[in-house]
């Protein structure tokens, strides 16, 4: 199976042969981005333009297989930068009618959690998946990975990793933020600043219980910064960065646990960037622990956008006999995670 993923500024190409990981060639044009500090849509779907033949040409190479031994094809056929997804559903759909072999237009929301399966194994069903990354945060109850997957929250404004990205820029620090913040916070005190967690006041809680909301506590966090400078003090950057990591990463395990007890769920994955985050990942295990729930993360390399997370979605439609889609499939920015195939 063939993955292609372009909805954001990854390039991705994956080859696996069922649970097997073969190849996984990505290019990213994140550096593109840096100096406008955030993906600029038509920057990444020119990148993909470029980038798509030789990843293609790197992944068949990394795997030792040629074209024409791909048994089928698979491909992000959304959410995401309807630009970008073009580019990826163009080329899938010219190597499959090409090579005459079905194609699987695929979600990315449910490939983040199908690729776990190439490192761990059989995924554990019914599981909860947490996704955290610059384009999304997301809590899913996934029954049936190939049909059967529901979105129990998501955030209501910025992505987790939107936040980080954010913060970090009003810190002075390069973008992507995630890494660097996640560096300072290293010898930061996270509870030197009390800042606010999103979402989890009891009215909110009712309303949005399983949702997500980082866009105040980025604006506490710019108006932290900007009292602390006018008052001529020095901005203490390993404590914001320690309490605003906290203050995300405090949310994300809340809610994500509390979904697993709610559904009576024994499993919680997380895929997506901010899957990197080293207190996100303490945290996580900590809490899940004391709640009875095994957790799965990906390396780092298989929770950032690639191509082998919608290849191990396809080989699994493939193994659970799903109908491929048809060859117009469209690229759809909004594609609800209800929908695991075009
Ligand atoms: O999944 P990804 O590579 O691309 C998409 O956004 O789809 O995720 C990138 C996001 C960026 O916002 C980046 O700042 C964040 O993941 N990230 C992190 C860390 N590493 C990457 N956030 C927090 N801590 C990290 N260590
Ligand atoms: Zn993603």
């Amino acid at each position: 199976m063939l993955g292609i993923e372009t909805s954001c500024d990854e390039t991705g190409v994956g080859l696996v042969r069922g649970n097997t990981l073969l190849a996984d060639a990505v290019a990213s044009s994140v550096d593109e981005h840096a100096r406008f500090g955030g993906v600029v849509p038509e920057v990444a779907s020119r990148a993909h333009l470029e980038a798509m033949v030789p990843t293609v040409e790197r992944a068949c190479v990394e795997a030792g297989v040629r074209l024409d031994d791909v048994d089928a094809v698979a491909v992000t056929s959304g959410p995401g930068l309807v630009g970008a997804l073009l580019v990826g559903v163009a080329a899938a759909k010219a190597l499959a009618l090409g090579f005459g072999r079905p194609l699987y237009g695929v979600n990315h929301l449910v490939a983040h959690v199908a690729v776990d399966q190439l490192e761990h194994g059989p995924l554990p069903e019914p599981c909860l998946a947490l996704l955290v990354s610059g384009g999304h945060s997301s809590l899913l109850l996934v029954d049936d990975v190939t049909k059967d997957v529901q979105s129990l929250g998501a955030t209501i404004d910025d992505a987790a990793g939107e936040a980080f990205d954010k913060v970090a820029r009003l810190l002075g620090l390069p973008f992507p933020g995630g890494p660097h913040i996640d560096a300072a916070a290293r010898d930061g005190d996270p509870a030197s600043i009390a800042f606010p967690r999103g979402l989890t006041s009891g009215r909110d809680m009712q309303q949005h219980r399983f949702d997500f909301s980082f866009s105040g506590l980025k604006t506490a966090v710019a108006r932290w910064v900007d009292a602390r400078a006018r008052s001529g003090e020095p901005v203490p950057l390993a404590d914001v960065a320690a309490a605003f990591q906290e203050a995300v990463c405090d949310v994300l395990t809340r809610k994500a646990v509390a979904a697993c007890q709610a559904h009576g769920i024994e499993h919680l994955l997380i895929g997506g960037g901010v899957a990197a985050n080293s207190r996100l990942r303490t945290l996580v295990v900590e809490r899940a622990a004391a709640a009875g729930v095994a957790v799965r993360v990906p390396r780092p390399s298989l929770c950032t956008d690639n191509g082998a997370m919608v290849a191990a979605l396809g080989a699994q439609l493939v193994e659970r006999g799903r109908a491929p889609s048809a060859l117009d499939l469209p690229a759809d920015s909004a594609m609800p995670v209800t929908a695991v195939v075009a």
